[in-house]
């Protein structure tokens, strides 16, 4: 028997299955089939908790005056002193809320938890947006103008993926809500995903382009790959998902 196809060739049943769609990545492919997507965010959540940990104890001792130790961070700038340490504080919590507020099932189930903890999430984005780049402005970064640049640049898009993810909710744009909100995730793991990139290639190289003023070749590179790269996948990926069937 001979099934009927359109001008593309295409029979029926293979444009219901979406055959002529882009294929997405096999990754992605497993992680819709077997359902990944919920333990693999509680795995990053597990992983990122020590930052979480250290970024809160730091912020919270910070703010008290009471660090064990010295630290350049810590000045007698009392305005400087507040909006590092406080950025440290609200850059914990999102770092653990924003991969929760992504599990689907807790979405499904809890919606009025989802509204109020993203609420709560962007306020802290946004908080932590501005403590970072006030800091930036009243004593700048230590690496000097190359990271004052790249750590300006992720302030200000991080402060603009908190304020377009509740604009678009609140307007019912759920499409373009979940594409910032993505967005959002991808930023405010980045400050984690920062000492990971080092982690790793201290324990790889040794720390090779790497000084402790921050203004070595890898130090550079980090200024802006810690959510650059991230971002830009992430924009590949929300296009070619978007990208409609051929007629
Ligand atoms: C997303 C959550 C974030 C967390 C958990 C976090 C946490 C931290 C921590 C723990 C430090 C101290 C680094 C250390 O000595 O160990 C730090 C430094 C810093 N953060 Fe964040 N941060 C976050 C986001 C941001 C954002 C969005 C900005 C925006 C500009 C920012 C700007 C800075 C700056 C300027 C420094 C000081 C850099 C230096 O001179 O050493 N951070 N952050």
């Amino acid at each position: 028997m001979s099934t009927a196809r359109d001008r593309s060739g295409m029979s029926a049943s293979e444009r219901v299955i979406g055959i002529a769609h882009p294929q997405p990545a096999p990754i992605l492919v497993a992680m819709r089939r077997f359902n990944l997507q919920t333990p693999i965010l509680f795995v990053v959540i597990a992983l990122a908790l020590p930052f979480a940990f250290y970024a809160a104890n730091f912020g919270q001792a910070g703010l008290r005056a009471a660090l064990t130790e010295p630290h350049y961070l810590f000045s007698s700038n009392i305005p400087a002193n507040n909006s590092i340490f406080s950025h440290m504080v609200a850059g914990a919590l999102i770092t653990l809320l924003v991969p929760l507020q992504l599990a689907a099932p807790l979405r499904r189930q809890f919606p009025r938890l989802h509204r109020w903890s993203g609420r709560l999430i962007v306020l802290a984005a946004i908080l932590t947006a501005i403590g970072g780049l006030t800091y930036i402005i009243l004593r700048g970064t230590i690496g000097g103008a190359a990271m004052n640049v790249g750590f300006t640049l992720y302030g200000g898009l991080t402060l603009l993926a908190a304020t377009q993810t509740i604009r678009h909710a609140r307007a019912g744009r759920i499409a373009q809500h979940n594409a910032w909100a993505l967005r959002l995730f991808w930023l405010v793991l980045g400050s984690w995903l920062y000492r990971v990139h080092y982690g790793l290639w201290y324990l790889t190289t040794g720390g090779l382009w790497s000084n402790p003023e921050f203004t070595g070749g890898f130090d550079l590179v980090q200024n802006v790959a810690f959510f650059l790269p991230y971002l830009i996948g992430l924009e590949i990926y929300l296009r070619r998902r978007e990208r409609p069937a051929p007629a």
